[in-house]
């Protein structure tokens, strides 16, 4: 068995890859910093010595890299198990003030990035009738929230796609499933102060991805929404 994992360096990510490595399977790990995808992988891979490990440097907010990704993963007519759609990148703003650009730029890593990869990988999928797909989403999918701006407009549009593709794959045998976390520890908090027992542990997500691909092949957990138990900030 494998699973992909997109933003897989660090935080939501790198826990979800140690869930499933955990779990014997091989990972193929991708994120844009390589020497930092490069620590990830070896400390997995001293872990867990009996499991196969594949990493490779790509911008996926880049079509043309989300693309080549996407070859590089089907090289040998390989096709995932699990693929994580979990890269994304937070830029606080309100649509009213934020820089010109934060939009698209928003829409590429967020978004785009989930779209091209997955088209590259389904034409396989399909034909073997088989497949998970876990779009990591947001509460920002959910609800506006004060400087949520493009960052939150953009995960609305991946909620948009999750469903849709959700809705395509039924007759396939293809699973989708799209996560709404709310608040979890990860880099992206270490410097808001925050106390991290007030809000959720990147772990705590990798645990419902993993036991949300553990159902039969006639079972799909469609939305996984999670809190900290406090609510959210
Ligand atoms: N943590 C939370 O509270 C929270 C809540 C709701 C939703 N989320 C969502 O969960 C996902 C992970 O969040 P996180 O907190 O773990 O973020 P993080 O700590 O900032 O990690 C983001 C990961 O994505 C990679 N990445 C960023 N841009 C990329 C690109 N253009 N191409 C390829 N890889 C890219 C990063 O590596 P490089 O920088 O090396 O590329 C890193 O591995 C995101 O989609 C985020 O929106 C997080």
């Amino acid at each position: 068995m494998n699973c992909i994992i997109t933003g897989a360096s660090r935080g939501l990510g790198k826990a979800i890859a140690e869930k499933f490595a955990a779990g014997g399977y091989d990972l193929c790990l991708v994120s844009r910093n390589g020497d930092a995808l490069q620590r990830t992988a070896d400390e997995l891979a001293a872990k867990y010595p009996s499991i196969g490990i594949r990493w490779r440097a790509f911008d996926l907010a880049d079509k043309r890299q989300a693309l080549a990704c996407g070859e590089w993963l089907s090289a040998g007519g390989a096709s995932p198990d699990i693929l994580v759609n979990n890269a994304g990148q937070f830029i606080p703003g309100s649509v009213h003030d934020e820089a010109d650009g934060v939009l698209e730029k928003m829409m590429e890593v967020n978004l785009y990035s989930a779209y091209h990869l997955t088209r590259a990988l389904l034409p396989a999928m399909i034909a073997r009738k088989k497949g998970h797909i876990f779009n990591i989403c947001s509460i920002a999918s959910l609800k506006a929230y004060p400087n949520g701006g493009a960052y939150s407009i953009s995960k609305f549009a991946l909620a948009g796609f999750s469903k849709n593709l959700r809705e395509e794959m039924k007759p396939h045998g293809i699973k989708v499933t799209a996560l709404y976390p709310g608040a979890a520890y990860t880099d992206s908090w270490a410097a808001s102060g925050i106390d991290p027992l007030r809000i959720m542990e990147a772990g705590d997500i990798a645990e419902m991805v993993y036991a949300a691909s553990r159902l039969s092949a006639q079972a799909t957990v469609e939305e996984i929404v999670m809190r900290p138990q406090l609510g959210d900030l």
